[in-house]
């Protein structure tokens, strides 16, 4: 089913300390929400965070990445069974800085989402082009490869399971938001590509999020656009108020 979301993606910031008092402004600010509510803390916060917000209707838990094993030597990483045995529902795959940093590719991201549905994780699977891309024009094309190449294999029943995240990587942290107009031509031709693979009804149903500096100020005009069914935010979901703003502007 189509769900309006706010995701808050905190990234490496937070130690627990902080990341406790930050849950506890955020339960404190927001008010009955209109639609979910995610937080994705660090992996080392999962539970803690998880267990403040399990209480609270329309909040849910999100890890920021997993491993693409489900187990077994791989020294300092975090498996999808790991995460969901902490009570998270979601899991972040694909991030523009996990593909830049640690060199995740399309095949790999495939492993991640399977691994993440195999152990009842729902992926937030995130897309989007660098600014090369977006100035000669190619940036739908470019998307519907990471589409087609890390999703497209799932069967529907699977595919229904999945969130896109649409982030502009030139948007990210830069404070270059996209236009509501190019946020919707992009979100639009993805549901369009999610068409033509999965059928209409399938492509009504998904959820597809903008993010990259999606703030206080533009959120409104973004989740505005019937294509945006919501965001996936970095640094204003570090602040609580500017968090409950962004998701007051839900639709
Ligand atoms: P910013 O909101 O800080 O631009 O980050 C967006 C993002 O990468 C969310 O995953």
């Amino acid at each position: 089913m189509r769900q309006q979301i706010v995701a808050g993606n905190w990234k490496m910031n937070k130690t627990l300390d902080e990341g406790i008092e930050l849950t506890k402004s955020i339960l404190e600010t927001v008010e009955k929400p209109r639609g979910l509510v995610v937080i994705a803390p660090p992996f080392t916060h999962l539970r803690d965070v998880g267990k403040m917000i399990k209480v609270r209707k329309h909040f849910h838990l999100a890890a920021q990445n997993c491993h693409h094993e489900q187990k077994g030597a791989y020294t300092g990483e975090v498996s999808a069974d790991m995460i969901a045995s902490c009570g998270a529902e979601f899991v972040i795959i694909g991030h523009s800085e996990r593909r830049q940093y640690f060199k995740e590719k399309n095949d790999v991201l495939a492993q991640k989402v399977n691994v993440a549905l195999a152990k009842g994780l729902r992926p937030i699977f995130c897309c989007g082009e660098p600014l090369h891309i977006r100035e000669v024009d190619t940036h739908v094309g470019y998307v519907a490869k990471q589409l087609k190449a890390s999703l497209f294999h799932l069967h529907e029943e699977d595919f229904r399971k999945v969130v896109i995240a649409y982030e502009p990587i030139w948007a990210i942290g830069t404070g270059r938001t996209a236009s509501s107009d190019q946020a919707q031509e992009m979100h639009h031709a993805i549901r369009v590509l999610v068409a033509k693979k999965y059928g209409k009804i399938v492509a009504n149903d998904t959820t597809i999020l903008y993010g990259g500096s999606c703030n206080a100020q533009n959120a409104s005009e973004l989740f505005a656009q019937p294509d945006v069914d919501g965001g996936l935010i970095g640094g204003a979901s570090l602040k609580a108020e500017d968090f409950a703003t962004i998701i007051a502007a839900l639709k």
